[in-house]
């Protein structure tokens, strides 16, 4: 049988850059990967069968998608509009085959076990950026009624009575582990009160369209979420549209801001990348904003920053890589603090491999700008350093030949075709 590992193996890509880049134009922004993976989990909250448009072109939603048909769901995904019917879904185990391969897999735990009254996910294991545990998923549902065990590499939920709504406290802020929560809460008995709730507009987003759907969910967009439970209902989802995604948005300004070169984003929403904004403009860029576009007029000389990247509404973990990439360019010394996961800086030796000067202590990188990066073979390590990577590729002198870029694909919509629509040379190539 063919493994989804051998399948990225035999198809292994990789992105090929000649040199100093200038870019101009508009790139238009796709959905939200971290929206669009909670709300295609939710789907398995419906009677009916769901439609949900400006879904990006990405690996993990083809692999959320595969993960729900092989439960039992039927779907249709083309052109960013998936149709996903979850009626048919009676299968509860989320193999490990398909949950290795993208850890938000455990969302279908809470929606799984709140609908069926029992669950088994296989146990994401650790992965590139840290240890990422889900203790806090369990203990959460643990709480709701659920009896939760570990067997043989699975958790093993079972509530034979359904999830009871009750005060959940999150010891620490978690974003799928809100999500999950949420999604379980929407069909438990009662009122489900989750105090210090991640705020990030993917979770509001989940929270309004369960909202619209009959869910009533007070303190949407704050810390403190109190949901009504359906007990046991299901719901009527009609058809929405993915919010755009903030994280490749910023990161295409990093591109403008790397590349001194004037950029439009197009369906793009600003408010969500204050804290972005707001460093780039410390670091000497101006903007045009609209209500759905971005434009970004680059300082000729970059100034180096100070960053601690800490949960929604503060400066995102996932920018932390492209805007490492952008301070090497910065005239003189930025700090950048890594606050949420203890391994998120190996993008930093492939760096230093194409010329970068950054010394890591702990979480904490300090980087000397401005060094001239000159092109080299360098090697992706996770979704955000692989972008952290081009992005560097765009101002190194000289060829570079980004690997791996499996992690790229699983986030990034199209990412080379944007590039070359805006005038770059990037192309993708078979190793
Ligand atoms: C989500 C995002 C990811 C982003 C991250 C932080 C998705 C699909 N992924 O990941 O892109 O980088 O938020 O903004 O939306 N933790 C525990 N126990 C738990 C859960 C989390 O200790 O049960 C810790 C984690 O190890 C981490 C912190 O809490 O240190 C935040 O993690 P969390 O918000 O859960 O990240 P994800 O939801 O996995």
């Amino acid at each position: 049988m063919r493994t989804y590992f051998s399948f990225i193996k035999r198809h292994m890509d990789y992105l090929k850059t000649e040199g100093i880049e200038s870019l101009s134009g508009t790139i238009k922004i796709s959905g939200a990967k971290n929206a669009s993976l909670p709300l295609i989990a939710m789907t398995i909250l419906a009677k009916n069968s769901v439609s949900i448009k400006n879904l990006p072109q990405v690996a993990d939603i083809r692999t959320l998608l595969k993960l729900l048909s092989n439960l039992g769901a039927t779907y249709e995904f083309q052109d960013e509009k998936a149709v996903v019917d979850t009626s048919t879904l009676t299968q509860t185990k989320a193999k490990y085959d398909i949950v290795r391969t993208m850890r938000a897999s455990i969302l279908v735990l809470g929606p799984i076990l709140a609908r069926f009254g029992h669950c088994e996910v296989s146990l994401p294991g650790g992965c590139a950026i840290g240890q990422r545990p889900i203790d806090l998923h369990l203990k959460a549902l643990e709480h709701m009624g659920a009896h939760i065990s570990i067997k043989a590499g699975y958790v093993e939920a079972t509530a034979p009575n359904g999830l009871k709504g009750c005060n959940i406290i999150f010891d620490k802020i978690t974003v799928t582990g809100t999500a999950n929560i949420v999604m379980a809460a929407a069909l438990a008995e009662g009122q489900t009160v989750i105090t210090n709730a991640a705020r990030e507009p993917e979770v509001v987003q989940l929270c309004e369209i369960l909202n619209a759907s009959g869910v009533k969910i007070e303190g949407i967009g704050t810390a403190i979420l109190t949901i009504e439970g359906t007990n046991g209902k299901l719901l009527h989802i009609d058809e929405f549209t993915i919010i755009p995604d903030r994280i490749e948005a910023g990161t295409y300004l990093c591109a403008g801001a790397i590349t001194k070169s004037e950029l439009t984003l197009e369906n793009v929403n600003a408010k969500h990348l204050s804290a972005v904004l707001a460093k780039l403009e410390e670091m000497g860029s101006r903007f045009t904003i609209t209500p759905d576009t971005i434009t970004i007029h680059p300082s000729e000389n970059i100034k180096p920053v100070k960053i601690i990247t800490q949960e929604y509404p503060a400066f995102p973990t996932d920018m932390q890589a492209q805007f490492l990439a952008l301070a090497t360019q910065a005239d003189g010394t930025s700090i950048i603090e890594e606050r949420l996961f203890e391994n998120r800086f190996m993008h930093v030796s492939e760096l230093q491999r194409m010329g970068a000067n950054i010394t890591l202590n702990g979480h904490v990188a300090t980087v000397y700008g401005k060094t001239q990066l000159s092109g080299a073979d360098v090697m992706a390590t996770d979704l955000r350093a692989s972008s952290a990577l081009v992005l560097a590729a765009l101002v190194a002198i000289g060829e570079t030949n980004i690997h791996r870029i499996y992690h790229l694909d699983r986030g990034y919509d199209s990412l080379d075709k944007k590039l070359q629509g805006v005038g770059s040379k990037i192309i993708r190539l078979k190793e």
